[in-house]
């Protein structure tokens, strides 16, 4: 299991830093190879693809999200790199965590609605010095991401009803190798049911027309 952790600071040995080594150092001793990478917006992000988890963080710096990390989603290729990943967010900020969520958490979850997001955390000042916050943050990770992974191998996804007229209504020979396409997507972001919405985000995903 590999595990990335994508995060920007323009603090050298600040806050963020120290905080990506503690979850790290718990992401390794649960069993993940981890390495942590420092955000470029104009980086080329293909090395993403290699990893099972993605973790994405940075701190708010006046009322935004640090700019490498928001610029390599918004103007580079981060977005694209993480197609189909699984992944976990967190910010640190200095602002309470119930108005983090509302004002800068979005910042970053509008360019990853076709994730599945494990887990996300605000490390509010207090937090950060906190090596149990950390902790349950990287345990309520590692709890979905393992609950996703066995749910794959015990059952597959159904399909609703109206997803499988959708696929009966195509062609002979385009329905066996759009059914595979979609039961993959789905296995892949750990989902239940294969809606006409899950085909629609499986075709955005996957670059279909
Ligand atoms: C220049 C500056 C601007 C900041 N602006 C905000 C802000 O707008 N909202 C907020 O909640 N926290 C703000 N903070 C707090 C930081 O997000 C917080 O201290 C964070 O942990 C800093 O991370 P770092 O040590 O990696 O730089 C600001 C901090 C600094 C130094």
């Amino acid at each position: 299991m590999k595990a990335v952790i994508l995060y920007d600071s323009k603090t050298q040995g600040g806050s963020t830093e120290a905080l990506i080594d503690s979850i790290g150092l718990k992401l390794a001793e649960a069993g993940f190879y981890v390495e942590k990478a420092k955000c470029k917006a104009t980086a080329n992000y293909r090395f993403v693809r290699e990893f099972d988890l993605v973790i994405l963080g940075a701190p708010v710096y006046y009322f935004l999200v640090s700019s490498q990390l928001l610029g390599s989603l918004i103007h580079g290729n981060l977005k694209k790199n993480l197609k189909r990943k699984k992944i976990a967010l967190f910010l640190t900020c200095g602002s309470p965590e119930s108005m983090a969520a509302v004002l800068y958490l979005p910042q970053l979850k509008i360019h990853l609605i076709s994730n599945k997001i494990l887990a996300e955390k605000i490390f509010a000042p207090d937090d950060l010095r906190k090596s149990e916050v950390h902790q349950e943050f990287v345990d309520d990770l590692l709890n979905e991401y393992n609950r996703k992974g066995r749910s794959k191998v015990r059952s597959g996804a159904v399909w609703s009803e109206e997803a499988n007229e959708f696929i009966q209504g195509l062609p002979g020979f385009l329905q066996g190798k759009f059914l595979t396409m979609a039961e993959e997507y789905a296995e892949s972001m750990g989902y239940r049911e294969i809606t006409l919405e899950v085909l629609e985000e499986a075709r955005d995903a996957l670059g279909g027309t």
